[in-house]
């Protein structure tokens, strides 16, 4: 029984035509489909699956799906997630050719969707270059997403259900001054993050949604290419203080922010004990010395 990774995120955005104008002719995703008031987009060559679902109205993250390998394991999901007291209901409608998922919800709202996957290459295989067929600032695969909790109950909570309901790992937790949960970074199989949760503003559901760009040359064309369209970044490029991988952020057309990520670790072993560090004696977001901007505590 093993989670893949990430696979889709359903993001709510205040003007969908402006969402679609900036996924599609600047971030370079190609609609896949439509269903009344939700879009699907794909950022994937190879891939017939959406990795983003644009829903009209509201901002932040409705839904996430996690890839399983077949159908039978969503059976073993549900009972393990049943032990934790988690309900969780069978869909057929979660996305389009999908006929069978499980979706409960996180204690902070957002819902989780177990999407059996079984047709996904087991790696992309590092010769298969696609970045001269991709279009603007060309994301490789939807990365990670990181979502958005108010205080450390319900940090915790979420923490519990990750670990104790899916078989999430926690690879490092941020604690504050007074020794509460800042930030956390979990994950599925062996990167280092796939769900990161950041304390935000009451209300908020999404702290950013990462992409994945192929390195650093990559990030460079990219921010020039956002540029070049009008849209600044907030942060960066640079590289994080926990994790170390290469980031840069910037708020989206729609109201939600996203990273675009290079160079995401890769757990060694099978360690099971998360690193936990403490502001004021570790940058947990730069490892070059950037400052973190005061909107970064900020979400939708
Ligand atoms: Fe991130």
């Amino acid at each position: 029984m093993a989670l893949q990774k990430l696979v889709w995120a359903e993001l709510a955005v205040t003007d969908i035509d402006q969402a679609l104008e900036f996924n599609i002719d600047v971030l370079g995703l190609r609609e896949v489909s439509r269903e009344g008031r939700k879009v699907y987009l794909s950022c994937d060559i190879d891939d017939p699956h959406a990795q983003l679902v644009l829903t009209d109205g509201g901002t932040g993250v409705r839904s996430f799906a996690l890839g399983v390998d077949s159908e039978d394991e969503l059976e073993q999901f549900e009972a393990r997630l049943a032990v934790i007291g988690v309900t969780t209901e069978r869909r057929s409608d979660a996305a389009p050719e999908q006929p069978t998922s499980v979706a409960f919800h996180l204690p902070t709202g957002q819902e989780v969707v177990l999407l059996p996957r079984p047709d996904r290459p087991l790696y992309r295989h590092p010769g298969f270059d696609t970045s001269s067929q991709r279009r603007g600032v060309g994301p490789a695969d939807i990365d990670h997403i990181t979502i958005a909790f108010s205080d450390d109950a319900e940090a915790r909570a979420v923490a519990h259900v990750l670990t104790h309901g899916l078989g999430f790992k926690i690879s490092d937790i941020f604690l504050n001054a007074d020794d509460e949960w800042q930030a956390a970074w979990t994950r599925a199989g062996e990167v280092h993050h796939d769900v990161g949760l950041i304390r935000c503003q009451p209300g908020a559901s999404l702290h950013h949604l990462a992409w994945t760009v192929d390195n650093m040359e990559h990030q460079k064309r990219a921010a020039d290419t956002l540029a070049s369209a009008g849209h600044l970044l907030e942060t960066g490029p640079g590289r994080h203080g926990v994790g170390g991988n290469l980031y840069s952020y910037l708020w989206t057309p729609g109201g939600n922010r996203y990273e675009l990520s290079a160079e995401m670790p890769r757990i060694l072993g099978e360690r099971t004990d998360p690193i936990v560090r403490k502001a004021g004696e570790f940058d947990a977001f730069s490892a070059w010395g950037a400052t973190r901007p005061e909107s970064f505590t900020h979400g939708s």
